[in-house]
């Protein structure tokens, strides 16, 4: 991939990397915290501004102005630039710089809707809540975590937003959130979730088994329970679990996680069958790779070499914002003929 125009906080990191200058000052940044340009690989297509946000902190605003500084004066260090082969792009072709989605508000679109959002305080949860919030809906946003929803909150000021720090898998939690929500629950986003440490049957402990299955299913399942009555009362309403591409494969994750993500789907579609005819749409979003705050961790050799193979086609992780879109165009009205249905949100990786 190159680029004829000058380097910018605007050009892809690809770019930066194919430019002897970009590479060289790149490069000498990263070795300074003992890593290569290799770290960029999955963000290779992203415009490099994006790293300040995403990296929290590490990689910041003035780091970045500097390195524009350097690049169009030419304070470039000495040295051979580390081939940009190493970022390899021969399967997309090197002719053309990949377009870059970003965001674009549909305002208004849950303007007067009450929607309650889990896993509000982070990465997809956090996307999606903000994306209602600024297209003018009321969100009840929901996490475990009272400081992530405090700075949720702090960067909404002026936004409809009521922050309610509870567990999911708790019946008293999830009793508050339907409190708070009201007497109208226009929409429910589940999106709260945890990962398993990729253990097949084999190997997993109960303590895993019973953790992954209390947050992803039960929770799950509670707060359908809890928002049906509502929804059914006022004549309708729209649903949005998340499940993941170990919903449509057994090579993405450990069996845990695996098999609650199968339990989402099912639990999807059979509300959906349900309650359709009640005017209620039930729908999950199965994402690829998705840059949050997600923990996984490889507790099986055996696992971790035959999850590490398929995940060869795996593609580059997006960013949350990504995944947020395709949730909320489900949760809008624009979701109304969708019900029943597990959308991968992946770029493809299901269609491998
Ligand atoms: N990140 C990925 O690549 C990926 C891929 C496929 C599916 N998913 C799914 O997306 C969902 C969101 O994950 P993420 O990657 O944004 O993770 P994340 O860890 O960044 O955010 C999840 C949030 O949920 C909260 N949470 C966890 N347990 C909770 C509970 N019991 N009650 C209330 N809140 C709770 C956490 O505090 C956290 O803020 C999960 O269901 C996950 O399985 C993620």
């Amino acid at each position: 991939m190159s680029s004829t125009k000058p380097l910018s906080a605007d050009s892809a990191i690809a770019d930066w990397l194919a430019d002897p200058a970009g590479n060289a000052v790149l490069t000498e940044m990263l070795a300074q915290g003992g890593q290569t340009p290799d770290v960029f690989k999955p963000v290779r297509r992203l415009a490099i501004k994006r790293l300040v946000k995403m990296s929290r902190g590490a990689f910041t605003q003035e780091m970045l102005d500097d390195l524009v500084r350097r690049v169009v004066a030419g304070d470039v260090p000495d040295g051979t630039p580390v081939a940009a082969a190493s970022v390899d792009e021969e399967s997309i072709g090197d002719a053309v710089t990949l377009r870059e989605w970003t965001e674009r508000l549909d305002a208004g679109r849950f303007t007067g809707q009450t929607v309650i959002v889990t896993g509000a305080g982070s990465g997809i949860g956090r996307a999606t809540a903000s994306r209602i919030a600024r297209e003018g809906g009321r969100v009840i946003a929901v996490d475990v975590s009272q400081e992530r929803l405090d700075e949720f909150v702090a960067d909404h000021s002026g936004a409809d937003v009521v922050a309610l720090t509870a567990d999911i898998t708790d019946d008293a939690g999830v009793a508050r959130i339907v409190e708070a929500a009201g007497d109208t629950i226009d929409g429910l986003a589940n999106i709260a979730g945890i990962m398993d440490d990729m253990t097949p049957i084999g190997e997993v402990t109960d303590a895993v088994w019973q953790r992954v299955f209390r947050v992803n299913v039960d929770g799950t399942m509670k707060l359908m329970r809890a928002v049906i009555p509502t929804m059914l009362a006022q004549g309708g309403g729209s649903i949005v679990n998340t499940a993941s591409e170990a919903a449509l494969r057994g090579s993405a994750a450990g069996v845990a996680y695996t098999a609650s993500k199968h339990a989402v789907a099912g639990i999807t579609k059979s509300s959906a069958f349900i309650y359709g005819p009640n005017g209620i749409r039930v729908n999950a979003v199965a994402p690829g790779p998705t840059i949050t705050n997600i923990e996984a961790s490889f507790g099986s050799p055996l696992a971790a070499g035959r999850i590490q193979t398929a995940m060869a086609v795996m593609p580059d992780p997006v960013e949350a914002d990504a995944i947020a879109a395709s949730i909320t165009f489900l949760l809008s009205d624009d979701g109304v003929n969708v019900n029943g249905v597990i959308l991968a949100s992946d770029g493809g990786w299901s269609a491998a």
